[in-house]
């Protein structure tokens, strides 16, 4: 594991200083849930880049990054504890938290890293980042952030879906109308035909692809994980083919698939 007990003790000063947690018992529960998130996020971020030389500088990029609690998590753990030189951009389209991300982390002293203010499809940097991800990124925000790592041809990308309403509303006529006139189903119908959509363009644009639960559901709902990895591209053909039959069936486009086709 990670995150040891001594690191944990560690980690509570850190979230104190984040406002991750506070000493009053308040919202604590909900912040006791979004901390074992990103915990288990960061496990995942440090499974793919332990593999790096520890003297190579890398290069996150956090989409719809909010609070950034995620991205200051990762770069405190590296900085303090695993000691690897990081850099990480965060991208937010509110300018208010992005302002607040920025005074926080230089009372913290994290000097690489970058808070901009604007919208996912508008961020670029000349260089090719070890890891583009996003955690519960609004709707189509997740498909911003899946293509701005194909665009940056991010070695891996990393995305947890939040709302779905853009694919919800395409999802009207099709075969299994008898599971989706349930509201709380088609909520998880849409869900799975989403980012398996998602998983199969990412596949189509030489990615490996895969779909896990990142953390247990104890501590979101939205607890699935879309996982590229640039790999050797001899399955595109047979993702661009599932990716038609899928689509065509439940009449679901993501908005991804547009941005893709003018890359
Ligand atoms: C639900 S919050 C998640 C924040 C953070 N990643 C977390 O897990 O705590 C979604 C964030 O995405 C941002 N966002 C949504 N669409 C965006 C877009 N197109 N470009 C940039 N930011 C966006 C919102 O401003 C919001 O801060």
């Amino acid at each position: 594991m990670l995150i040891t007990y001594e690191n944990r003790e560690k980690l509570n000063t850190f979230f104190l200083k984040t406002k991750l947690s506070t000493n009053n018992n308040g919202d604590n529960k909900n912040k006791e849930a979004k901390i074992n998130q990103i915990i288990a996020y960061l496990e995942i971020i440090h499974s793919l880049l332990r593999k790096y030389s520890l003297k190579r500088n890398l290069t996150l990029i956090d989409c719809g990054a909010g609070n950034c609690y995620l991205s200051f998590l990762t770069y405190y753990f590296y900085q303090t504890i695993d000691q690897r030189k990081v850099t990480i951009y965060c991208i937010d389209n509110n300018q208010r938290l992005m302002n607040n991300n920025r005074v926080l982390a230089n009372q913290l002293g994290f000097q690489n890293m970058f808070f901009q203010s604007c919208d996912i499809l508008d961020f670029s940097i000349a260089r090719q980042p070890q890891i583009v991800y996003s955690l519960h990124a609004c709707d189509q925000a997740t498909d911003k952030t899946l293509y701005l790592g194909v665009k940056h041809n991010a070695a891996n990308i990393l995305s947890v879906s939040c709302c779905q309403h853009s694919m919800k509303k395409q999802l009207k006529k099709h075969p299994c109308s008898g599971i989706t006139k349930y509201n709380v189903f088609k909520d998880k119908f849409t869900y799975m035909i989403g980012d398996s959509l998602r998983a199969l363009l990412m596949e189509s644009a030489g990615y490996q692809a895969n779909i896990i639960e990142f953390v247990s559901s104890r501590y979101t709902d939205k607890n699935v994980m879309l996982r590229a990895t640039k790999s050797n591209p001899n399955k595109i053909l047979k993702a661009k083919e599932e990716y038609q039959q899928l689509s065509q069936l439940f009449n679901i486009r993501p908005i991804l698939e547009g941005y893709l086709s003018k890359n």
